[in-house]
């Protein structure tokens, strides 16, 4: 049985030692001033050809010298195109006949092609679900015997236009399995949140990732699917495009503060090496309520990255579309929670959240917080000898006025 198990916090995370203490408090300060670089951010539904119910958001954010376009599209298995241009006035160009056509290529293009400075795309291919019975061991690979996966490319998806928020810089593409015999999501959905910003900044929901005008969100949500065991733990397979012969590799950054996302002491992220360099990042955590919190957290393990040649993944046509025929795809998997402590089977709710970006990754600096208590804490040495020494000098002072009166 799933669920009984207590919760427990810091999961794989050794505590920080002194030393990677005193380096992030040597390396902090100059990262606590972050640009203020803004964007002028437009979403834009592109809409379909001949009425053909296709999701394809485009994000374009504009700054002084370069432009971002993100590229969502829910045609095949969800999917982001990221391009990065170094004009401001560089545009995208679709051509639906070709995207829908069984060889796309060719048929989504950012314009004028000599401006792309960097390019690269995420496709989430399929939710895994395993059976997590009888599993402690947070970071097996799987972690558990799995159940048969939804392939993400044979759902159906919402008209993200009813979605589609200005205000907030987001869109939702909400989807279901087209064939669902067992009904698992007759009440339940997979939800892929978008949004774009156009300035830095921290979202009130924890994880809190601190994000820049230079990246986009996304928040996955399922929501209200039944499971198909009593210890379900729920996975996705993510894929990238590959550079060279390699992939990509995922890197661990450490930290001392958890004022943003309670007991998460690490950042993950996936970086490509390009100049300028792309990523995507999270915190190693996912949450079973709505309301985020460290009752809420769990774990978020990701394999290492492995070229996909092996074994097919469902293709995404808008990057077919994009970068021509490729075959150097390389796939993760991301699989969230353990069979202990708080899990979907709570409340039928599984959240998880990543930025993608183009430049160097956000950095948190310490909070002013931990930085206050850090200095308090250093500090408390100096400012006895220091209190010392003034009571001293006034008694001194006092019993010399003392003396001189007398
Ligand atoms: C999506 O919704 C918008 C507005 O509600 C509508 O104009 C558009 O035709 C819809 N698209 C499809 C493919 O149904
Ligand atoms: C943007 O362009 C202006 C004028 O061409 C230049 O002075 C500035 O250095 C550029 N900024 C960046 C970040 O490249
Ligand atoms: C779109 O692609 C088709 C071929 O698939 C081509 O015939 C057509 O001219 C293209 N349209 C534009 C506007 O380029
Ligand atoms: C789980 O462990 C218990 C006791 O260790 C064992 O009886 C049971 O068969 C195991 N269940 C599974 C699904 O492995
Ligand atoms: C869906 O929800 C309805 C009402 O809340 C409930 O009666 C029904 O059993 C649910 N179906 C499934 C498959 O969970
Ligand atoms: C799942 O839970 C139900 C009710 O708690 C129980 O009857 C059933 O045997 C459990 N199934 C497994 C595989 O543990
Ligand atoms: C992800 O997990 C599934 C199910 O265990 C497995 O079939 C697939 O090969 C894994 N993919 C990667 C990239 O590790």
């Amino acid at each position: 049985m799933c669920g009984c198990g207590q919760g427990y916090w810091g999961w794989g995370h050794r505590a920080p030692s002194p030393m990677l203490l005193l380096s992030l408090l040597l390396s902090a300060a100059p990262f606590g001033l972050l640009g203020e670089e803004t964007r002028q951010v437009s979403l834009e539904v592109i809409p379909g050809w001949l009425g053909n119910p296709q999701n394809l958001l485009h994000i374009r954010a504009v700054g002084t010298n370069s432009t971002l376009h993100y590229v969502w599209s829910s045609l095949g298995p969800p999917a982001v195109v990221l391009v990065a241009t170094n004009t401001p006035h560089s545009t995208l160009s679709v051509n639906w006949s070709r995207l829908l056509s069984p060889e796309p290529d060719g048929g989504l293009m950012v314009l004028p092609k000599d401006s792309i400075q960097f390019s690269s795309a995420l496709v989430f291919t399929r939710l895994l679900e395993f059976d997590g019975t009888n599993m402690s061991n947070t970071a097996a690979d799987p972690p558990g015997k799995p159940y048969p996966p939804y392939s993400l490319a044979e759902f159906s998806w919402n008209n993200i236009t009813d979605s589609l928020d200005p205000a907030t810089l987001s869109a939702t593409f909400q989807g279901r399995p087209i064939h669902d015999p067992t009904r698992a999501f007759a009440n339940g959905s997979l939800a892929f949140r978008v949004q774009a910003f156009s300035r830095s900044g921290r979202p009130a929901q924890p994880p809190r990732l601190l994000h820049t005008a230079d990246t986009c969100q996304l928040e996955v949500a399922l929501v209200g699917a039944s499971p198909q065991g009593n210890c379900s733990l729920f996975g996705l397979e993510v894929a990238t495009l590959g550079q060279g012969p390699d992939c990509p590799s995922i890197q661990e950054q450490h930290s001392i503060d958890d004022e943003y996302a309670p007991a998460i002491f690490q950042l993950d992220q996936l970086l490509w090496s390009s100049l300028p360099p792309g990523f995507m990042q999270w915190r190693p955590v996912a949450y079973s309520q709505k309301q985020g919190g460290r009752e809420s957290a769990l774990p978020c393990h990701a394999s290492p990255l492995h070229p996909t040649l092996t074994y097919p993944i469902p293709q995404s046509p808008i990057v077919r579309a994009f970068f021509g025929p490729q075959n150097n795809f390389c796939a993760f998997n991301l699989t969230f929670g353990a069979s202990t402590g708080p899990g979907y089977w709570d409340q039928h709710y599984l959240s998880w959240s990543m930025l993608v970006g183009v430049g160097p990754p956000p950095m948190d600096a310490l909070s002013p917080l931990v930085l206050g208590i850090m200095a308090v804490a250093l500090g408390a040495p100096g400012l006895i000898l220091l209190g010392g020494g003034l009571v001293l000098l006034l008694r001194h002072k006092q019993y010399s006025e003392y003396q001189s009166i007398n």
